[in-house]
């Protein structure tokens, strides 16, 4: 069965009734961003990176196989995976495209990663990831020396690196709050010919940084400034487990927040705080959440116990303060938002168009099937609440987008029924136990 087939098998076998709750402990799966960077930063230092829970999902799979298509030695046993180092960016020619599937990660980073080989190297993607921006990575890095030819339409995938001797340093002030744009300026400047200067217009979350500095890379912030230093020796392999994804595990959260009942510890979750922007949210509110066993060292964690809400929180407000530290969790706080009392107000989220899906339109128009009163502006969403969700007359659709397809699961959950949900599968992009999870810790008092 392929892993499409088991989420379609375990979607079919999930009850869902109006008496449940969510009992026990959640291993949040391991964070997604981490683990592409984890596989990467081990393709370029220097000796083995063990990296222990690297996500199994399919986005983190591509930037795997992609590696190994470049030369790179890399082995899963179990939780442990291997990489062995290039000690540099030394690749391989590629017999075949670079297929990256869904995963805008892998492409944006290795637009960075491989600005600087001596041959072509093609990168494919799917139908959804063949219409997201690329220009914004590639315009940027083609004024410091990397070429790059558009196979179809200008600023899209399929797209050829074209062979490259030479990187200038880059001065650039990123027009956009985007982790994946300024970690692929960070690679790339790895391998220029002076010190660059990014600038960034917002936090957005800082894996990148914190890693290269982990591997021994030398990278500083200064203000809205950073500054990367070009390797003059490799960086060194390292050993390293990936903390939980506070994007994935929002989901849960929300679940536990809103089913009467429920206790849930979800543990190992990313403290990070340029990830922990929903949390904030809670918290600002005194939403019953309780930390425990915190940990301090590199990507902060700590485990969460989360109980239903006695009383339902008031709306929330997101704009460019916040969006950046809770960007993924948007289709999930929508959801809750539905939950709250007076109007949500999302804005500053333009960059939400361009996700796996758009994704302001795909949350509006779904939700809307719950009834939610919700209405979609140019940069965001205004969502009014607190609405007793009912049963969709019409089918629902996540299109194709995981974070969209968990959002439908747990709206289910909050009607007691469950429903057929075009495009279920895509949830193996980022977290392929979700349903087996859900299934584990759903408990009917009346059954
Ligand atoms: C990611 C950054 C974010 C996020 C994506 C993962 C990353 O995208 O939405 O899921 O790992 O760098 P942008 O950087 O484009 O905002």
């Amino acid at each position: 069965m392929t892993k499409s087939e088991q989420i379609q098998q375990q979607f079919k076998e999930l009850q869902i009734t109006t008496t449940q709750s969510l009992q026990g402990t959640y291993q949040t799966p391991s964070d997604k961003s981490i683990s592409h960077r984890a596989l990467i930063f081990g393709a370029i230092a220097k000796g083995q990176t063990v990296i222990n829970r690297l996500l199994p999902a399919a986005d983190v799979l591509r930037t795997k196989t992609a590696l190994q298509q470049l030369g790179v030695k890399i082995t899963t046993t179990g939780e442990q995976t291997t990489v062995e180092g290039q000690g540099g960016f030394k690749f391989k020619q590629p017999q075949q495209p670079l297929n990256l599937g869904n995963s805008g990660t892998t492409t944006r980073l290795f637009l960075g990663l491989l600005a600087k080989q001596d041959f072509p190297i093609t990168l494919v993607g799917d139908a959804s990831l063949s219409q997201r921006p690329m220009a914004r990575v590639v315009t940027p890095l083609q004024a410091v020396g990397m070429k790059v030819n558009y196979l179809n339409e200008f600023d899209q995938l399929p797209l050829t690196i074209l062979p490259n001797q030479h990187l200038q340093a880059l001065n650039y002030q990123m027009p956009i709050a985007s982790a994946q744009l300024k970690s692929a300026l960070i690679l790339a400047a790895l391998q220029a010919n002076q010190p660059s200067k990014i600038g960034q217009l917002a936090e957005s979350r800082n894996h990148t940084e914190l890693m290269l500095t982990q591997f021994g890379g030398n990278i500083t912030k200064k203000q809205h400034h950073l500054q990367v230093q070009p390797l003059t020796q490799p960086l060194i392999g390292q050993t390293m487990t990936v903390p939980g994804d506070p994007s994935t595990a929002a989901f849960l959260i929300t679940a536990a927040l809103l089913l009467p009942n429920s206790r849930l510890t979800v543990t190992n979750h990313s403290l990070n705080p340029t990830r922990t922007g929903f949390l904030q949210l809670l918290e600002a509110q005194h939403a019953p959440l309780k930390y425990l066993n915190k940990t301090t060292a590199g990507e902060p964690s700590a485990d969460i116990q989360v109980e239903n809400l006695i009383t339902p929180l008031k709306a929330f407000t997101i704009n460019q303060e916040n969006l950046g530290r809770l960007i993924d969790e948007i289709p999930i706080i929508s959801l809750l938002a539905t939950q709250t009392v007076g109007t949500t107000v999302i804005r500053d989220a333009q960059e939400l168009r361009y996700k796996e899906t758009d994704r302001l339109h795909v949350v509006a128009t779904e939700l809307t099937k719950f009834g939610a009163t919700i209405t979609e502006l140019p940069d965001g969403l205004h969502i009014t609440g607190p609405t007793q969700l009912k049963r969709p007359s019409v089918p629902l659709d996540a299109h194709q987008d995981h974070r969209i397809a968990m959002m439908l699961v747990i709206a289910e959950l909050l009607i007691g029924e469950k429903l057929p949900i075009a495009g279920i599968e895509s949830i193996a992009i980022s977290n392929p136990t979700f349903i087996k999870d859900l299934i584990s810790l759903l408990k009917d008092e009346n059954k």
